[in-house]
């Protein structure tokens, strides 16, 4: 069988990403192609080296995103870049799990703490309408994130705060008055092995943190102590192993009706869905 030269560069293409050993590389090689050939499959030469240069680069297991310079998340694209983390699909199971259990209106307000690029915040507002406010302290982060929150025409009702969760003070004006916090920490163990494209090339201030994993997990429950009202919930995104220290420093803190959720309609070769869920008293 003869191919044409477009479809001898694919096949190319996905031998290589497959030798690569990536989850995905099908996937991976249409968004890349949808990137370079989406208005036509003219082979001109400038065209074709870049094509080639970022299958190089998903090779060399660069994120996708940041080769893309977006990621689509709830039907969402969200601008990211190297800087910045890029949002996992396992974090939509907190969003659906607010649509299925909560009645949050336009006059509900939702903390997204360690907001990143906005995903969950920005995916909590379009299903609710409700007041978000994003925190991150990377600045790089917010920047993605202000610039998402004006393409999806956001900033009446979304806003961005610059606070480090580890210090609850920077909250205290809305400290009683919010219905949800949503928080998904860089939780991973300091020296956990991972994925090359999280182990080596996210910002590892977005992955790991420090004193085993639970330090912005803890912050978290720190903070959704003093930022919700009577009868508000948490939720906080963890790894699989986590689930009793979460609990632990959910119930420290106050919290009731505490339970862990697995959503695998979420989880895939990347990882479970695990979030845990917990009401102020
Ligand atoms: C795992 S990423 C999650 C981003 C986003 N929630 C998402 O799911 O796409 C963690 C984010 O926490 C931010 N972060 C790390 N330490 C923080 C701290 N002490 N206070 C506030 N944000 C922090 C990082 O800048 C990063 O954007």
């Amino acid at each position: 069988m003869i191919l044409c030269a477009f479809e001898h560069h694919q096949s190319l293409a996905l031998r290589e990403l497959s030798e690569a050993g990536l989850w995905d590389p099908q996937g991976d090689l249409q968004a890349i192609t949808d990137k370079h050939f989406k208005g036509g499959r003219a082979l001109d030469p400038q065209r074709l080296e870049a094509f080639r240069d970022d299958i190089a680069e998903r090779c060399a297991r660069i994120p996708l995103g940041h080769i893309l310079g977006y990621a689509d998340f709830g039907g969402r694209r969200l601008l990211v870049g190297s800087g910045t983390f890029v949002p996992r699909r396992q974090s939509l199971a907190m969003v659906r799990w607010i649509e299925l259990n909560l009645a949050l209106t336009c006059a509900s307000t939702v903390y997204d703490l360690c907001a990143g690029v906005g995903a969950i915040g920005l995916a909590i507002w379009a299903a609710t309408a409700a007041r978000t406010v994003c925190v991150d302290n990377d600045s790089t982060a917010r920047t993605y994130l202000q610039r998402n929150i004006r393409r999806l025409d956001a900033q009446r009702e979304v806003s961005v705060l610059a606070a480090d969760i580890t210090r609850p003070e920077a909250f205290a004006t809305a400290r009683g008055r919010v219905d949800v916090v949503v928080s998904n920490p860089p939780y991973v163990p300091p020296g956990t092995e991972l994925l090359p494209e999280w182990g080596e090339h996210h910002p590892p201030g977005t992955i790991y943190a420090r004193r085993q994993g639970a330090e912005l997990i803890v912050a978290s429950a720190v903070c959704a102590a003093g930022l919700l009202r009577a009868g508000g919930v948490v939720l906080i995104e963890h790894g699989e192993t986590q689930s009793r220290e979460v609990a632990a420093a959910l119930e420290r803190h106050g919290f009731q009706a505490i339970h862990h959720c697995r959503d695998d309609d979420f989880s895939d070769a990347t990882g479970a869905s695990v979030f845990t869920v917990g009401r102020a008293p």
